[in-house]
């Protein structure tokens, strides 16, 4: 009896947590989120090349981000203060706030060749086993398709020389393979998909 008691609670907190968001989140995800709003965009897409865009990305990533952020596993000297504020029930609304944005294309100037040579770097090094297609994302794993190229090339650069080692050593495997040219071909191809 107590077990099954336990089991009926495991279920109902995995809903609560795997729950659709419902308008009202998203609504309480937008108020919060006005602060953001001078270097994400209101709508989660940003003007400026170093702020990643938020807007379509998995709720669940930008939880995760932000948790990272505010208990010190990702350090930026903008984000780690942004985040300390913030309580989990704020994480959880405004990153349902930003997956329901649109994504707007990127204006950067991709470069063709670069391009082509960043996706079939893409393909050697199976990007896609957890990124899915053409960068799409899942669940934690964050969709990076469209993102701004200085972010990714920055990014890339974290993982590579391990200051960035919030991602249970994925990204800093893959990265170690990867040249400053991959990363800068690799950077033009992911920042112009649509
Ligand atoms: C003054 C500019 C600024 C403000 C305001 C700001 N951010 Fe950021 N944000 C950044 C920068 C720069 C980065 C990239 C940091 C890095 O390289 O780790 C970032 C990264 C992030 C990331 C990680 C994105 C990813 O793809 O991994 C999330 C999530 C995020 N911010 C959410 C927020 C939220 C939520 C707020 C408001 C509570 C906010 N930010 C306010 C500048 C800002
Ligand atoms: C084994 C799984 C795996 C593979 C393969 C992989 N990634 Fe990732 N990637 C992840 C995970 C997980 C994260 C998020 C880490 C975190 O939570 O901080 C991530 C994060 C990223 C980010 C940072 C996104 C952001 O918004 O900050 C970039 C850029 C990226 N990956 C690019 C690539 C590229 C390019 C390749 C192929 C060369 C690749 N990844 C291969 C799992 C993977």
């Amino acid at each position: 009896m107590f077990k099954s008691s336990n089991i009926l609670m495991a279920i109902v907190l995995a809903v609560a947590v795997h729950a659709p968001a419902t308008a009202q989140d998203v609504e309480a995800g937008r108020v919060k989120s006005q602060v953001c709003a001078a270097c994400h965009g209101v709508d989660g897409n940003s003007m400026v090349g170093t702020f990643p865009n938020l807007a379509g990305q998995s709720w669940r990533y930008i939880y995760i981000q932000l948790k990272d952020y505010k208990e010190g596993r990702r350090t930026h000297e903008i984000m780690t203060p942004m985040a300390l504020p913030l309580s989990r029930q704020d994480m959880i609304d405004i990153g349902n706030y930003f997956a329901a944005q649109v994504p707007k294309p990127s204006s950067f100037q991709a470069d063709p060749d670069k391009i082509k040579l960043g996706m079939a770097k893409a393909n050697e090094t199976l990007c896609a086993m957890c990124h899915l297609g053409a960068f799409a994302g899942q669940n934690e794993i964050p969709k990076v398709a469209g993102q701004q190229y200085d972010y990714v090339v920055k990014q890339l650069k974290d993982f590579k020389a391990r200051t960035r080692t919030n991602d249970a050593g994925n990204m800093t495997s893959v990265a170690q393979t990867l040249s400053d040219a991959d990363i800068e071909n690799l950077s033009h191809y992911i920042t112009s998909i649509r």
